[in-house]
């Protein structure tokens, strides 16, 4: 497959999989949020998709297409694992969406990437929430959600936020 082809794929793959969360999220009241700005085409795609819900982005820098940039309040900027651990302060209501977007082009780099944020992610999110990820997430409380037909294993990752079982000493 030549480099194209695997962009052309790539790319499809992450517009339909954000189609299909929409979907999922239709009946979950709540905002979302996409961790990766870049230049801003896939948050310009959401806004089209969610145009009732506040979309609240993160990135360390704004280097979108000037139509793309998100407003000041809708805008955390800074590295992840300074932004993520205060956002709901700002963000005031559980996220009934999340897209992960923050691949570097360096997989084990990006998977380390991912499997440090995901714990600063999961607190900001409703029960029942999705996340689309670029990269694999592991583990409690990411319950993995069928891809839509066509798309391979792999290509993009779709999860649901399983409901936290109360701990022992809460009970
Ligand atoms: C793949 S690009 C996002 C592409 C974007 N969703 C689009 O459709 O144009 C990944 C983005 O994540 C941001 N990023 C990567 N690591 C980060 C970190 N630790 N903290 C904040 N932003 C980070 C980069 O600055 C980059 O803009």
């Amino acid at each position: 497959m030549s480099r194209l082809d695997s962009a052309i794929r790539r790319l499809t793959a992450q517009k339909l999989t954000l189609e299909h969360a929409a979907r999922l999220i239709s009946d979950l009241p709540g905002p979302a949020i996409e961790l990766g700005l870049g230049n801003g085409r896939t948050y310009d795609h959401l806004r089209s998709l969610l145009p009732s819900r506040d979309i609240y982005i993160f990135d360390r820098q704004v280097a979108a297409h000037p139509d793309c940039i998100p407003d000041e309040a809708h805008l955390f900027l800074g590295d992840f694992s300074d932004t993520l651990p205060t956002a709901n302060a700002r963000i005031c209501a559980p996220v009934a969406f999340a897209h992960l977007d923050i691949g570097t082009g360096e997989k084990q780099a990006s998977m380390a990437l991912a499997s440090a944020i995901a714990p600063l992610v999961a607190p900001l999110l409703a029960d029942g929430a999705i996340v689309v990820s670029d990269q694999p997430l592991e583990g409690e409380p990411w319950k993995p959600e069928p891809l839509p037909d066509g798309i391979a294993e792999g290509r993009i990752h779709l999860y649901r936020k399983s409901a936290q079982e109360p701990s022992a000493t809460a009970l």
